[in-house]
Order: structure tokens, then sequence, then C-alpha cells
């Protein structure tokens, strides 16, 4: 089977890695892809947000599946238009994409559901924000609606600070994503990760995990795409997870049925472990960047297979396996993320990272004239297995440290909370 994978991050390059394992792979094609994803995978210069020109190219190269990695062309609709060209797809389509395209969709949807999160109302103009802003206790949080690349989020300590917020969406700094504004009560509790994989009716758990979203160590500073992860998460129980099953992405799956708009894909929950029970902070649509870096090489079977089965309707027939082991992964950025930095700077030494039993998954890189060069803010994931999650934190940083790259810095302290538990 010929496959062609969207996206250039991290996660697509484990998706990658994973996928060119499976026995029912003939050619795995990758685009825009990364110079990690092309030892697995040849590159193609296709825009993703070029529908026409990605039918075009699987049509005439003969793609028999493709796999879109981000969310943001799952919400343009490029699974809908690939199906419509006949052209079997992985992800849910624009319609069941909007529990991460929209916040107020998902809040809608699990009020009705009975799916247990904070209190909230939606917005579609200032006054109306700010008005319900008086019955709230603070802190509050205050979201633009749409996708905003992880930066529409506001934790407000104050009643002006979180006016600001609402100001601050609807004079566009987030573009169309704040055309709406989410208010929400602020829930206390330990945050974790659950991912389950879904065909419309049935979902199978693939496994937990915890990132750390801040850029500083004991996290501090501002919020990043991910500077490391781990799974499983030791703090979701079996019975947090079954509880979470049961009570948020079960019910969840029949509501978008009952919609009309069945989720396919990868469902990733955002939680919050409350005195209550597991809330949802959030829906991705997408496997976590870089929570997907650790789960594929904890994953025995074959992603393939479990993919197909999801488009295929067939997920009851399927079963995943697992490594009982712990995965830890720490990103390389570039001094200056989540802010501006230096791009075309020089890395070395990735062979002797993998030498000490590491999965160097590339993220922002490419390749010129032998070299690799960091192109991007997040740029290396250094990824390991242990039989715990210390263990598997002394070989990342033992192996990190084998690169040489000036411009580059990570945390130190990816898995301390893991690791406090463990060792408590
Ligand atoms: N690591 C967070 C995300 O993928 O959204």
């Amino acid at each position: 089977m010929n496959v062609l994978l969207i996206g250039s991050g991290g996660r697509e390059h484990a998706l990658a890695w994973k996928l060119s394992q499976s026995p029912l792979l003939s050619k795995l094609y990758c685009a825009p892809g990364n110079a990690g994803i092309a030892q697995c995978a040849e590159i193609i210069a296709l825009d993703p947000t070029d529908h026409n020109a990605v039918i075009q190219f699987c049509k005439t190269t003969g793609i028999d599946f493709v796999i879109v990695g981000p969310e943001a062309p799952l919400v343009a609709g490029l699974a809908d238009d690939l199906e419509e060209a006949g052209i079997k797809t992985f992800g849910p389509s624009a319609l069941a994409a909007q529990l991460e395209g929209s916040k107020g969709f998902t809040k809608d949807l699990c009020a009705e559901f009975n799916i247990p999160t904070a209190a909230y109302g939606r917005f579609r103009d200032a006054e109306a924000a700010k008005n319900y802003l008086k019955q709230c206790s603070l802190p509050v949080v205050v979201k633009a609606d749409g996708l905003a690349a992880g930066k529409g989020v506001v934790i407000a300590e104050t009643a002006a600070d979180a006016e600001a917020a609402i100001e601050d969406c609807f004079s566009g700094a987030f573009g169309d994503a704040g055309f709406e504004v989410v208010i929400e009560d602020f829930m206390v509790g330990e945050e974790a990760s659950l991912f389950a994989l879904c065909d419309g009716q049935t979902a199978l758990l693939l496994g937990t995990a915890q990132d750390h979203k801040r850029v500083g160590e004991g996290d501090t500073g501002p919020n990043t795409g991910g500077m490391g992860a781990y799974s499983p998460a030791p703090v979701m129980t079996q019975d947090l997870i079954d509880q979470t099953m049961s009570e948020i992405i079960v019910p969840t799956l029949a509501g978008m049925h009952h919609r009309g708009c069945p989720f396919k894909g990868i469902l990733y929950a955002g939680l919050i472990l409350t005195n209550t029970g597991p809330q949802l902070i959030e829906y991705n649509v997408r496997f976590g960047d870089p929570e997907c870096q650790v789960l594929m090489p904890r994953l025995k079977s074959d992603l393939l297979e479990l993919m197909l089965a999801a488009v295929e309707g067939s997920l009851l027939e399927v079963e995943a396996e697992w490594r009982d082991v712990a995965a830890l992964s720490v990103v390389l950025a570039a001094k200056g993320y989540p802010g501006a930095y230096d791009k075309n700077t020089t890395i070395t030494g990735i062979e002797k990272a993998e030498a000490e039993d590491a999965i160097v998954f590339h993220a922002g890189t490419a390749s010129s004239n032998g070299q690799l060069l960091a192109i991007g803010g997040r740029v290396l994931n250094i990824t390991t297995l242990g039989s715990s999650v210390s263990e598997a934190q002394q070989k990342a940083y033992h192996a990190l440290d084998q690169i040489t790259w000036d411009n580059g810095f990570c945390r130190r302290d990816i898995g301390w909370r893991a690791i406090e538990r463990e060792q408590s």
C-alpha cells in the first residue's frame, strides 16, 4: 500500500518511523516533511493547503491512503476533499474537526451530552463577554474560539486582565480564531492527556501522556507547543482511564454521531484531574506533539493496520498492544523560542545520540550540502525508553548531550512529576 503522510513536525517523524515498520506498507511519501522524515519516506514538495495539488499527486502516484498529521488541514477540510475524490484518508471531516477548531462547539457538545467540563459562556461581542465576567470567580479562563497555535488561552487572575484578554481577542490578535470568545471557570488539578483511536462508533484507547507546555524549568515562562513529554502518565490510574473513557470519550463519540458528524481519527483529550474526577479541558483531533513521539515507540501493534481499521469502521476487530516500558522525549529548541530565533544554524552529533539508544525525531530541520540545519523553533526530540520515567530521563539527557548545536536549548527537568511519584 502506498501512503502519503501530511505534516512536517516531530509528530510526523514519529508517525513515519512507525508506519515504515508496517508489513502493509509498499512506499511512504511525506509532504512537506523534514530532514529526519527523509530517512524513512520520500519527501514531496506539496503544499497541504492546496487540496487540488494533493489530490492530483495522489492520483498520479497511486496513493492508497493519506494520513493527515496536523489539525489545520483537517479543520480546513482536507480529509473531506480527499474522500470526495475517492482517496481513503485518516483524519476527521471538517465538521468533526470542530472538536478542536471551535472551543464553543466542544463546550456545547459537553453541555448537551453531560460530559464533565468547566462552566462556560460563548460570546461574539466584548460587552456581553464583560458582563458575563461579573458573575465569574477569579481566576477565570478566556479563550479565543478557533485555532490559535496554542496562544489563544489566558488564565486571568484579575478582572482587568480578563477584560484585556477579551479586548485582545475581539481586536484581531488571533485573526479569525478570536471572532468568538469562550469564558470558562478555572479548574484546579493535575493535567494529563488521553488518546483514543476512533472509527465513528468505537473508541480504542491509545494510551496516556503528560507534556511540559511552559518553556522554562519548573513549568515556568511562556507556553510553547511542548518542551517534552512522557508516556504513560503515572497519574492516570486504570480507574481514571476507565472513568475518562466512559464519562468523556464514549459520550463524545455518541454525541458526534447524534449530531451527524461521526468522529474518525485520533481524539486527544486534554484532561484535568479534579477532586470530582477527570474533566475535559479541550479536545485536539490529532496526535499531540511531542506526545506522539512517546506513544509510537511504545506501540507494538501495526499503526497502519489500526488506522485503516479506524477509517473502515472495524476497530472492534483489532487490538492495540503496548510495550510495558516508559518513554520520554526531550525537545531541543532554537534559543529564543517561543519568541524570535535564528534559522539555518548547524547541528552535529545526531548519530552519536542514536548510538546511545535514543530515537531522534526531527521537527524543524533541513539538510543542505550534507549539513543538518535548524529551520524551526522546536527542532529535535530526543526519545528514549526505560523501565521507569527516571531511567528514560537519564538516557535521554545522556543521548542529548552527544549533540552539538550552539543555538539550541532544552529543559533539564522533563518528567519531573512522574519522577517525584516514582521516588515517593
Ligand atoms: N503538546 C500539545 C499539543 O500537541 O497540542
